[in-house]
């Protein structure tokens, strides 16, 4: 059986969690800018200033999201054209934007060579042909980054992505051919290098330990070409407490590291990409129980939201054992009776539709409300939502001032995921 959770409401009291539910009914995705602006400060202040925080907006992509970062003076990482127009609409200048990815379409390389994007990160020699293609025939120079897939095994973290055979970048036994290439390519100006070997890092020596291999990969970059890179971005991965057992990341620990780096090339900016960090303990996700249901002993409490919109919390999003989510469900009459475990199901007909295996409740009912915690990234975007057709939750923000702003409107079942507010 999981241990019990702490209760998380995204800085919320339960009042207020029952007020925004009755006010913009359930399923609902909340999203706090309080706590948005509490992570990114904390980030910062541990931070050395070499360092700029590019939001990846993959994590979340609402343009009223993107634009928060914004003004707190992030820059951006995105994946695709559709997220480079998100974030154009959010007030972004295409120049505070870097594209990663490893299958970037002509399309979208048209346009944003065209708009003017900050940098592209180069993911395989196909690529490098056709930016440089683009980049002629448009007569403007793109600059660009190599990424790396490190040999070291730098990565550790639930997901790694470095270290390990990959379709993403280029393998660092080939580093110096790929930089040569690059170098002479017609408009192409390399910058530098970009290595991510893992997400949901929660350990600062291993964050630590992948960013001191990617400086070190700045080095060599320098010995292969006789000029430093003015670009090291070391990716994204800082982790959140998602299940019981885990501490949150030690960002003093991390902040005291940083001064033991080796030393970072002159004039070279660095470059971290974190999405979950910033957005996941801003948000939770609130759903209601339509029927409690007893099978053979067993409790389970059934909502009308689940996996299509969460599919994280459900554990099917690259979880190998499957933990819960920080989830509670708020009881309206809990008077006397005896705590129990239930199990908290979505309305999808899959047994893969469980929000929450173990859950201490006590007498819950038809109305009441069940809360997953740490849902501000990577919830909605990650989540199948056209599966079994239904509607996609409304998402909304709560301003610091009190007010709110919608996100995305709820769908329904002619138009099952509606676009993002275009309000930033
Ligand atoms: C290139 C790149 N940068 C940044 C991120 C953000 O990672 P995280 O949310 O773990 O910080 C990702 C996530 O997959 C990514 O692929």
């Amino acid at each position: 059986m999981n241990e019990p959770q702490a209760k998380q409401y995204c800085g919320l009291s339960e009042d207020s969690v029952w007020h925004y539910a009755e006010l913009f009914g359930t399923p609902l995705f909340l999203i706090h800018q309080e706590q948005i602006q509490h992570q990114f400060h904390s980030l910062r202040q541990a931070l050395p200033s070499q360092f700029a925080i590019h939001y990846s907006v993959k994590a979340n992509p609402a343009p009223g999201v993107i634009s928060q970062l914004l003004q707190l003076g992030a820059g951006l990482e995105i994946a695709s054209a559709g997220e480079f127009n998100l974030a154009m609409q959010a007030g972004a200048s295409a120049q505070q934007i870097i594209f990663a990815g490893p299958c970037k379409s002509r399309a979208e390389l048209q346009l944003v060579v065209e708009q003017g994007i900050g940098q592209i990160h180069l993911e395989s020699f196909e690529e490098i042909e056709l930016i440089s293609e683009i980049a002629l025939a448009q007569q403007k120079v793109v600059s660009v980054a190599v990424r790396v897939n490190p040999l070291a095994q730098a990565a550790a973290g639930s997901m790694r992505m470095g270290g390990l055979p990959s379709p993403f970048g280029f393998d660092e036994e080939i580093l110096e051919s790929v930089l040569r290439r690059v170098e002479v390519a017609a408009g192409l100006n390399l910058i530098g290098i970009h290595q991510f070997a893992a997400t949901q890092v929660l350990n600062a020596d291993d964050l630590l330990r992948q960013w001191t291999h990617a400086i070190r990969l700045g080095h060599k970059f320098e010995e292969i070409l006789n000029r430093p890179p003015t670009v090291i971005d070391v990716g994204g991965g800082l982790g959140i407490p998602l299940y019981a057992q885990d501490n949150p990341l030690d960002l003093h620990a991390l902040a005291a590291g940083c001064k033991t780096l080796p030393s970072i090339p002159l004039n070279c900016q660095m470059v971290v990409e974190p999405g979950r960090f910033l957005l996941g303990p801003a948000g939770i996700y609130i759903c209601k129980i339509a029927a409690v249901k007893r099978s053979r002993e067993k409790l389970f409490l059934i909502c009308d939201g689940g996996m299509h919109h969460h599919l994280a919390a459900s554990g099917n999003l690259g979880q190998v054992i499957k933990r819960d989510y920080p989830v509670t469900v708020l009881e309206r009459s809990n008077s006397g009776a005896e705590m129990q475990n239930a199990q908290i199901c979505g309305p999808l007909c899959t047994p893969l539709d469980v929000l929450a295996r173990s859950v201490q409740v006590q007498n819950p009912a038809v109305g009441d409300l069940v809360v997953v915690g740490q849902s501000g990234a990577y919830a909605s975007t990650a989540s199948p939502m056209h599966f079994l057709g239904h509607p996609a939750a409304a998402e909304v923000l709560l301003r610091t001032d009190s007010t709110t702003q919608i996100l995305r409107t709820r769908g329904t079942s002619k138009n099952l995921v509606p676009c993002y507010s275009t309000e930033s």
